[in-house]
């Protein structure tokens, strides 16, 4: 193994030294670079918490266009709105960087990370699961799971709990809303005692994977799987795959018992539709396990993430939540009843308190491509085999874009103005958010029933999380947020 190490740096040195720095872009700024590795020694040593602030720092220091090079790795950090544009509408550079390689043996082909015909042919089957009309048919779990944890909320409070981690309480209700929206299972006492299981082990998984990518040795698969992050990456996947295998295989049996009585053309789920697409000989089990596991996660930690740093900012501004509480008397006046879709479509502060929630806290900070055709932005020439990386965390807090960028202010989204490639929380172009119009509905019907219910209040005034780098955006330290009856 050490003699197989020694021969894959010798290589890398080699190549590293070959390649000599002649395009404009070898020459853009970045970090010190020394020879053979690059700038690897300033994140040596460093835990996620100093990672993500070295990556945010970037765009201070450097400008708007950052290079950064690790051995023979090529990295081009991109923070402008033209720059992005370019990237992210370019049909054929599709594929992700190179590190998202590290989540194959957990979402396999799935849509996030699969690419060319694959990610084609998947995102054709997947599409019609987040047609209009299927998320209208949502519009019920969303309400019901919103009132279920408003009772939640209230039977804590009466238990004298009034000081909630709240993502630790809110990941639960993401979870519940995706494995009966997408995957039509409600989660039974038996699979919901995976549940907890499965939320430790995203959270694990996501550590090792970001700890593999900041610690070279660990790229060789022959290396990783013998230190103990190896060895807890493949436990927490082991997890991972048998809560998703029991979703999946109580489906079948659902989808078995139910399909004689099934009548006419309906619209159906998204695991239907992949259950539907394996009969048709379109996608194996193992196909079928790669997007149950990515819809499982992409679609309630981004969710469950973006509704804590809501409810964090939220308890710190009162005028807010009062305004907020205004718009719903206005839109229930005495009703007791929870938001449906054309009530949350005239929601219109609620929606602009979302989008702020999003600029300032984006569940996924930043995305990556790896450039596999020549790329030109503007007046520079991306080469083939580089990479880019697109800083949303950071395009979104530039304050000639957003003026007070660090001000929580939902007021900047009320005039409706474009903000083109400027504001960029799901992403844009082919491979956006597919998920996009199903995470507004449900963090708006959740959000507005909290509110409509409880005031929030900080445990200390302007306490902010610091943020670690992951593959979402996730804080520090447990967000704590206190809550009354109104
Ligand atoms: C606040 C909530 C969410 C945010 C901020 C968010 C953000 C994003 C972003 C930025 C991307 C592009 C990733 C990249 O290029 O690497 C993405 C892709 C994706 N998202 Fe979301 N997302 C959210 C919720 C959801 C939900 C609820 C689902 C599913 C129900 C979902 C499913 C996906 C999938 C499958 C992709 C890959 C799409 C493709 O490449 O074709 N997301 N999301």
């Amino acid at each position: 193994m050490f003699y197989e190490l020694v021969v894959c740096m010798v290589i890398l040195m080699i190549w590293s030294l070959w390649r000599s720095e002649k395009s404009d872009v070898d020459n853009l700024p970045g970090p010190p670079r020394w020879p053979i590795v690059g700038s690897l020694p300033i994140f040596l040593g460093l835990n996620e918490s100093e990672i993500f602030t070295i990556l945010t720092g970037f765009s201070k220091e450097y400008g708007h266009r950052v290079r950064l090079k690790i051995f023979n790795s090529n990295v081009i950090h991109l923070y402008d709105p033209k720059d992005i544009e370019i990237v992210l509408t370019n049909s054929k550079n599709i594929t992700k960087s190179k590190g998202y390689l590290f989540l194959k043996p957990w979402l396999g082909t799935g849509l996030l990370i699969s690419t060319g015909t694959k990610w084609h042919k998947r995102r054709k089957i997947l599409t019609p699961a987040f047609h209009f009309d299927i998320l209208k048919n949502f519009a019920r779990v969303f309400e019901e799971e919103s009132r279920a944890l408003v009772g939640d909320l209230r039977a804590r409070l009466q238990r004298g709990e009034r000081t909630l981690d709240v993502m630790a309480f809110i990941s639960d209700y993401t979870l519940y809303a995706i494995c009966e929206t997408a995957m039509g299972i409600r989660l039974n006492s038996e699979i919901s005692a995976a549940k907890s299981e499965y939320k430790k082990a995203i959270l694990g998984i996501g550590q090792a994977i970001y700890r593999r990518l900041t610690r070279f040795w660990l790229y060789y698969d022959i290396v990783f799987y013998l230190t103990p992050t190896g060895r807890q990456f493949k436990k927490h996947l082991e997890q991972i795959c048998f809560f998703t295998n029991t979703v999946i295989e109580e489906k079948r049996k659902k989808k078995n018992e139910t399909e004689s009585s099934a009548t006419g053309k309906r619209r159906m789920a998204l695991l239907d539709l992949l259950l539907d697409a394996e009969s048709k000989g379109e996608i194996d089990m193992e196909g079928i396990r790669d997007e149950v596991n990515t819809f499982m996660f992409e679609g309630h930690d981004t969710t469950a993430l973006a509704l804590t740093f809501g409810l964090m900012l939220l308890a710190d501004h009162e005028d807010v939540q009062e305004k907020m509480f205004e718009e719903c008397k206005i839109t229930f006046g005495d009703s007791t009843r929870t938001a449906n879709t054309s009530d949350l479509a005239e929601m219109k502060y609620l929606d602009a308190v979302i989008k702020e929630v999003l600029r300032l806290y984006p569940s996924v900070p930043l995305i990556g491509r790896e450039i596999t055709e020549e790329l030109v932005l503007d007046d520079l020439v991306i080469p083939r085999d580089y990479e880019v990386i697109i800083h949303i965390y950071e395009l979104q807090r530039r304050g000639d874009l957003f003026p007070d960028p660090e001000v929580f202010r939902p007021e900047r989204f009320l005039n409706g103005d474009k903000t083109n490639f400027s504001y960029l929380p799901f992403s844009a172009g082919p491979r956006n958010c597919i998920g996009q119009r199903f995470a507004m509905q449900e963090m708006k019907c959740m959000l507005s029933e909290i509110v409509r219910n409880f005031k929030l209040s900080p445990i200390e005034k302007g306490y902010r999380p610091s943020i670690k780098a992951d593959l979402v955006l996730r804080p520090n330290e447990p967000v704590l947020v206190k809550f009354s009856s109104r």
